[in-house]
């Protein structure tokens, strides 16, 4: 396990909402030694008694459920050090000290190339880890350059591209239930699934972030990395093991399968949307373009919705719909899958029901199906819930993924070629909607989309 652990990027959002947090969820399940240290670096250039001041204030903010013991061994654990990203020597400085270190990059993604040019030119330990938040690169072109020059400072399997869904313990029971059930894998295929509905409906709203999510917007904040991960492990092929190379050849499978979208498909299979003005529960929300530092011009879309087909033997013939959108009127966090109807209903014409659905509730956790049953009379079908209880994550998204990287387990994060890949799908989509080939629609804050938005 490695001991060291160096955070570029060291004083921001990220680090003090997750990345503290999730070492205090380390510790405090005895996961982590007493000889461990993080070294949070920036610019910025704090003293260290600014630097506990603030990450104190992190952590009774963000982990106010942790010991007094976890608390002081966190702030005993992380120092501060000033360095500039850019400058070899310092960055050297940095990371210098006994052994392999973790490098985490928790700095705009614009950054990265610069950032690993100079670990190249500082010289990393052997052994050492590279952890990139994402997205990784800015488009197809960028994430290629970015993977070469990882391939020249360390391993493949050194190199952390993180997803945090992909840590969550929810989006795991997708891998359980899929992998440890003889009863759903006879049905996972199309003949029995019509449409799978990859979901992430947020309230929340730009939250302070328009530096980073004006320039993204949904398709590339969330489409592009998350919920094409989920897609994967909904629909790859059950792996031999889930050990990192196992695992990622079948995800990488499946994003070579999805089909390209062309111009003709975009106007059918895509939608983009903002949000203005309006009211969430007893909040009012201003219009997006009116938050400080949204550039209107830009015309960043808040929400997507986008239909995917995968172009293999188990999933010719299913629609995967995915969606995510900010400021809306509910949560909704969940892959459904929709079962066919069956094919004959022999109870006249009383006996419709509604086909079957399979939610798997990512946040809150929870997996329900809905079946038919006989209702007042055996030509009277309702629809009933059957709900199984998920045993509550014992880390939180961010520690589960940094024990990963101290441990070197790579499986959970992405492979070079899956980011390529995951690009390769939104790019057309991209390009479509720089050319205005479809509007972008507005919906109010607080309603369930733009008008048409399926519930
Ligand atoms: C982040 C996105 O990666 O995931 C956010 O940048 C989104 O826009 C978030 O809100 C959702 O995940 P979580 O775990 O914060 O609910």
């Amino acid at each position: 396990m490695i001991r060291r652990l160096v955070i570029f990027g060291g004083t921001g959002d990220l680090t003090g909402r997750y990345l503290l947090p999730g070492l205090a969820a380390l510790h405090e399940t005895g996961r982590l030694g007493a000889d461990f240290e993080v070294v949070c670096a920036d610019r910025k250039g704090r003293d260290d008694e600014q630097f506990r001041t603030w990450a104190a204030t992190q952590l009774d903010q963000h982990s106010p459920d942790i010991s007094g013991d976890t608390r002081q061994a966190i702030l005993t654990a992380a120092r501060y050090r000033q360095a500039d990203i850019q400058d070899p020597a310092q960055v050297a400085e940095t990371i210098a000290g006994a052994g392999p270190v973790a490098v985490y990059l928790a700095l705009p993604p614009a950054l990265f190339p610069t950032a690993v040019r100079t670990l190249h030119a500082a010289h990393l330990p052997a052994g050492s880890r590279l952890v990139l938040e994402k997205p990784f690169g800015e488009d197809l072109a960028g994430a290629e350059t970015l993977n070469r020059l990882l391939a020249d400072l360390v391993p493949e399997q050194a190199v952390f591209r993180v997803d945090h869904f992909l840590a969550m313990t929810t989006v795991q029971n997708l891998l359980g239930s899929r992998l440890a059930n003889r009863v759903l894998e006879s049905l996972w295929n199309s003949a029995h699934i019509a449409e799978v509905e990859i979901i992430w409906d947020e309230t929340l709203t730009l939250e302070d972030r328009a530096g980073y999510y004006d320039s993204v917007g949904a398709l590339e904040d969330m489409v592009q990395n998350h919920l094409l991960q989920l897609l994967c492990l909904v629909a790859m092929e059950p792996p031999i093991t889930l050990s990192e190379r196992d695992l990622r050849d079948r995800k990488v499978d499946v994003l070579r399968s999805i089909r390209t979208l062309t111009d003709d498909d975009i106007p059918r299979r895509t939608r983009r949307a903002r949000y203005s003005a309006g009211v969430i529960g007893d909040r009012h929300v201003p219009s997006y373009t009116d938050e400080p530092g949204v550039d209107p011009q830009r015309r960043t879309e808040t929400f997507t919705e986008v239909h995917l087909t995968i172009d293999n033997w188990r999933w010719a013939g299913t629609n995967f719909l995915l969606r995510t959108g900010k400021a809306l009127a509910a949560d909704r966090k969940e892959v459904a899958i929709h079962f066919r109807p069956v094919p004959h209903m022999p109870f006249g014409h009383h006996g419709t029901t509604a086909p079957n659905v399979l939610r798997f509730g990512l946040d809150p956790e929870n997996l329900t199906l809905t079946l038919s049953a006989i209702g007042a009379a055996v030509d009277a079908l309702v629809p009933v819930t059957m709900t199984a209880p998920i045993h509550p994550p014992d880390l939180p998204a961010y520690g589960r993924l940094l024990l990963d990287v101290l441990l070197g387990n790579p499986a959970l994060s992405i492979r070079g070629d899956e980011a390529e890949e995951a690009w390769r799908v939104v790019t057309p989509i991209i390009s479509a909607w720089s050319r205005d080939l479809i509007p972008l629609d507005d919906y109010p804050a607080g309603s369930p989309g733009p008008a048409g938005t399926r519930r």
